[in-house]
């Protein structure tokens, strides 16, 4: 496990940016996979200055993204078909169909559905790099607390707390959707490198939790410490309540020098 730490989440965007866009550097025809949220918008933004300044081509690169809400159209504002097509694909030359999100429209054989989702991913190769956020009560997807460590991509019922935090992006007398489809957790610990963000104080003890606490379907992020390559980049107010600090940056100074490939 690696963490970098940042001061700030314009400079946590921008890290984010580096490791994914050397990802695609090394193997043009990446399969990425990609998350939504508050937290990805920076790195998008910079991901696509770089495609616009640097020419950074996303042409081959095959992205997966990790969840849905159940019963959005992929043309409802709220939907993360239309978070990605604003923040990232609008911006950026990824081919349309190299693009996977997973349908929150379909209606009826969810789980032959999400059983497919997995198979495409599975027969473009797996995932090569695996970008997440973090919820508050630290799911990861919208793998809420109990969703078993082994899990598959799947319905799931939303937490409260989840639907609490979600309220904000919608108009107040819209329903928020109760359910998502999601990548399981044994999905995403299938990719070959995973990459957490994280910013701001409400996510500073599911950091703590994820990164210093048990192994446990209660803090489903917990589950990456069974993963051989993860990085976590947090800003400062995300990182406050870990207690290891010294010897994060220790590790991170230490990987410079012996394996400097892996940063
Ligand atoms: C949703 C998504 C997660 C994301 C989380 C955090 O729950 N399903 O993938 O990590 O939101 O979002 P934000 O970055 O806005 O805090």
């Amino acid at each position: 496990m690696l963490l970098v730490l940042k001061p700030n989440s314009e400079e946590l965007g921008r890290e984010a940016a580096r490791v994914v866009a050397n990802a695609v550097r090394r193997n043009p025809a990446l399969r990425l996979g990609l998350a939504t949220g508050s937290t990805m918008v920076g790195m998008y933004q910079e991901l696509a200055r770089l495609h616009r300044d640097e020419k950074l081509d996303f042409s081959r690169v095959v992205t997966f993204n990790l969840d849905e809400y159940l019963g959005l159209p992929s043309n409802h504002p709220q939907s993360f078909h239309h978070f990605m097509r604003q923040n990232f694909f609008a911006d950026v030359n990824v081919t349309p169909g190299n693009i996977h999100i997973p349908d929150g429209a379909i209606n009826g054989d969810y789980q032959r559905y999400c059983a497919c989702y997995e198979e495409t991913i599975r027969n473009a190769g797996g995932i090569d790099l695996q970008v997440l956020g973090i919820g508050r009560n630290g799911h990861v997807g919208f793998n809420e607390p109990t969703s078993s460590l082994g899990s598959r991509t799947r319905l799931k019922v939303l937490s409260r707390e989840t639907i609490e935090d979600n309220r904000k992006f919608f108009a107040a007398e819209e329903e928020i959707p109760q359910c998502a489809i999601t990548m399981g957790i044994g999905t995403i610990l299938e990719a070959k490198r995973i990459l957490l963000l994280a910013s701001g104080s409400s996510k500073s003890a599911a950091i703590a939790k994820a990164i210093e606490g048990p192994l446990t379907a209660s803090v489903t992020a917990s589950a990456l410490q069974l993963h051989s390559d993860v990085t976590f980049i947090v800003d400062r107010e995300a990182g406050a309540k870990l207690k290891q600090q010294e010897y994060y940056q220790r590790v991170l100074e230490m990987t410079a020098i012996l394996t400097p490939e892996r940063l």
